[in-house]
């Protein structure tokens, strides 16, 4: 079997990948992760025990430790989901977002470059640098432009897409100037289990369910493409195996919301499993004050990974919007220790001031 290090793979998308990669037997894992405030270390206690998985708590900006694990595990591939990932933060508080997600993936192009240049034979043709990245790089689409392709010019608006922007161009300057074996993804809006409730979605169905208001930025307008997150992990997947080397792979859902829209259905579906005795959730809406650059719209054009690589979104927006509602109604207890604090009580409990460590 193949080892992956997979570098965030206590967040939304890193967890779910890793327990499909650990459920399918894509890989054995190992998961390297800070567990800053968007990690939550209950979301794989599931793998505690399982022999195909280690954890490993640590910083990508650390140079060292990056090359002791590089040595120590010998893996096949990198998978790069370690990023300050939330737009809102990034207007507030930036200096991290450069930080994590353009120093972090320097020092790890760096390494991984040290690492493969010392590789032999078949394991040094076969192995893999993926670059998970964002649409938002792109920037901002009026309402009749076309979607996204992957030569669509990079025009990113928020210090978090400028900063993906830049490891980005970091990934591609490795794969040209030194032949490291990239691989970029540029993926839209992702939704489903284990989401921080800070993002659009799990926002909304914990506010609704907690009868607060649901805070809509502007004119609620604003169009994004949602994603189930198992088909983004197949679509990675897929990359990983049969991708192209030193190519981007759009990944998107064929789903363009507005987030009104989006937010009306959740009212919708909650209406029916979790109803409110005195009104419908929809009446908690509240339209606030706009993010500040708020990018109109996102759209992106799957034409390439599906012609290459036979990958195209499986899950529909409803369904997958009903298992999202469903998983958070029953996992409160993930919920309100994210929410409470408690996991960063545990996480000081359990590592105190060591910077790295395996678990
Ligand atoms: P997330 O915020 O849920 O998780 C990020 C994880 O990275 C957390 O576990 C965190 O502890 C870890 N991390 C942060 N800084 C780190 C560091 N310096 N060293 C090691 N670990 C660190 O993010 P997500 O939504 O799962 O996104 C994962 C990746 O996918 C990101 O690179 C993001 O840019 C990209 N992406 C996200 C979406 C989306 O809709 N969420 C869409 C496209 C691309
Ligand atoms: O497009 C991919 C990107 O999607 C990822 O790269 C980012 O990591 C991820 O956070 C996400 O960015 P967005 O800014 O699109 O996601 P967010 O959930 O923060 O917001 C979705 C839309 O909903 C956006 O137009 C802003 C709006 N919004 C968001 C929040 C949190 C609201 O109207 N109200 C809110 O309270």
């Amino acid at each position: 079997m193949q080892t992956f290090l997979v570098t965030g793979g206590m967040g939304f998308i890193g967890s779910n990948f890793v327990l499909k990669a650990c459920k399918e037997q894509w890989a054995s894992i190992i998961n390297l992760d800070k567990l800053t405030y968007a990690s939550n270390y209950q979301t794989l206690a599931e793998l505690e025990q399982h022999p195909d998985y280690t954890f490993v708590r640590g910083d990508i900006c650390d140079l060292e430790l990056l090359k002791d694990l590089l040595e120590q595990y010998k893996p096949d591939a990198i998978v790069n989901f370690a990023a300050e990932s939330h737009v809102d933060r990034s207007i507030l508080h930036p200096h991290a977002f450069i930080e994590t997600n353009i120093l972090g993936t320097f020092r790890l192009l760096e390494a991984s470059r040290a690492y493969w240049e010392k590789l032999l034979g078949q394991k040094r043709d076969s192995f893999r640098f993926l670059q998970v990245s964002t649409d938002e790089v792109y920037g901002s689409l009026n309402p009749t432009d076309p979607a996204f392709r992957e030569n669509t010019p990079y025009a990113p608006n928020s210090p978090y897409a400028a900063s993906k922007a830049g490891a980005d161009h970091l990934v591609r300057a490795y794969y040209h100037t030194y032949g490291l074996p990239t691989l970029t993804t540029n993926c839209s809006n992702n939704y489903g289990p284990r989401q921080f409730p800070e993002k659009l979605i799990p926002l909304m169905i914990l506010n609704a369910l907690n009868s607060k208001p649901l805070p809509i930025y502007g004119d609620g307008q604003n169009i994004r493409d949602w994603l189930y997150v198992e088909d983004h992990c197949d679509a990675l997947y897929q990359v990983l195996q049969h991708g192209r080397i030193g190519e981007t792979y759009n990944i998107g859902g064929n789903n363009e919301q507005t987030n009104l829209a989006v937010v009306n259905q959740i009212c919708t579906v909650l209406d029916q499993l979790a109803p409110k005795a005195n009104f419908q959730h929809a009446e908690l809406i509240t339209f606030v004050k706009d993010r500040l650059g708020h990018d109109r719209r996102y759209a992106i054009d799957n034409s390439k990974i599906q012609r290459e690589l036979g990958w195209e979104p499986r899950e529909s927006f409803n369904s997958g919007l009903l298992k999202t509602i469903q998983w958070y109604l029953n996992h409160t207890d993930w919920v309100e220790q994210v929410q409470s604090g408690a996991y960063q009580a545990w996480i000081e409990q359990n590592y105190g001031d060591r910077n790295s460590s395996t678990a």
